[in-house]
C-alpha cells in the first residue's frame, strides 16, 4: 500500500523537490505552506499534490492541520520538516523579531510538527521523520579566516 507523506514548506525550493520525489516513488503526498497562495496553486496545478496552509510555529495549528491532511490523504507515515526561514545577521545587528521568527519556524515548528504526528506513528508502529537543517546551524556563516584577522591587518 502507498505510504502517506507530508512535506512542510513543500510548495517551493527543497521541500517541493522532496515532495515531487516522494510522489514519483509512489507515495501519497501533501504539502504545507505559510502564505504564498499563488505558488501553492501553481504547485498543485502542476503536480496534483494538495497544499495546506498553516504556520508551523503555531502548535494548535499544527495539530489541527495534521488532522485535516489525514482526513484527505490518510494517516501520515512520513513527515519531512522542510519549512524554514533565514534571518541571518551578525549578533550586533540582529533584532529580537528576527531571532523570534527563526526560533518559531525552524525550531518550534519542527517540535510542533513532530508532536502532531508522533502519537499516530507510534500507535501504527511505523513512522519516518526527516528534519531539514543547515550547515549554518552547526558552523555559523562567518568564515574562520574572517574571524581571526583584523580588517587591514
Ligand atoms: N536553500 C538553501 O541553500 C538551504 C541551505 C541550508 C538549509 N536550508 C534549509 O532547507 C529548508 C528549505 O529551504 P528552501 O531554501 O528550500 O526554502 P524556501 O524555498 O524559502 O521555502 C521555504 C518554505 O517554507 C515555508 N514556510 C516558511 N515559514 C513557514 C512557517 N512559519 N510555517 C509554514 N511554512 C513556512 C514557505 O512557505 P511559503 O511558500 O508560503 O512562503 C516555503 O514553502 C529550510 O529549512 C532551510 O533552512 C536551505
Amino acid at each position: 500500500m502507498a505510504r502517506v507523506a507530508l512535506v512542510t514548506g513543500g510548495i517551493r525550493g527543497i521541500g517541493a523537490a522532496i515532495a515531487r520525489a516522494l510522489q514519483s516513488a509512489g507515495c501519497r503526498v501533501a504539502v504545507t505552506f505559510s502564505g504564498n497562495a499563488e505558488a501553492a496553486q501553481a504547485f498543485q496545478a502542476e503536480t496534483g499534490i494538495p497544499p495546506f496552509q498553516w504556520d508551523v510555529g503555531d502548535f494548535a495549528a499544527c495539530i489541527g492541520g495534521v488532522r485535516q491532511v489525514e482526513a484527505v490523504i490518510g494517516p501520515i507515515d512520513i513527515l519531512v520538516n522542510s519549512a524554514g526561514i533565514g534571518r541571518d545577521s551578525a549578533l550586533h545587528k540582529m533584532t529580537r523579531e528576527q531571532w523570534d521568527a527563526v526560533i518559531s519556524t525552524n525550531l518550534n515548528g519542527m517540535f510542533n510538527m513532530c508532536r502532531a504526528v508522533i502519537e499516530g506513528m507510534r500507535s501504527r508502529k511505523f513512522g519516518r521523520i526527516i528534519n531539514i537543517s543547515s550547515i549554518n546551524g552547526q558552523r555559523g556563516q562567518f568564515r574562520p579566516d574572517e574571524l581571526c584577522h583584523r580588517k587591514g591587518g
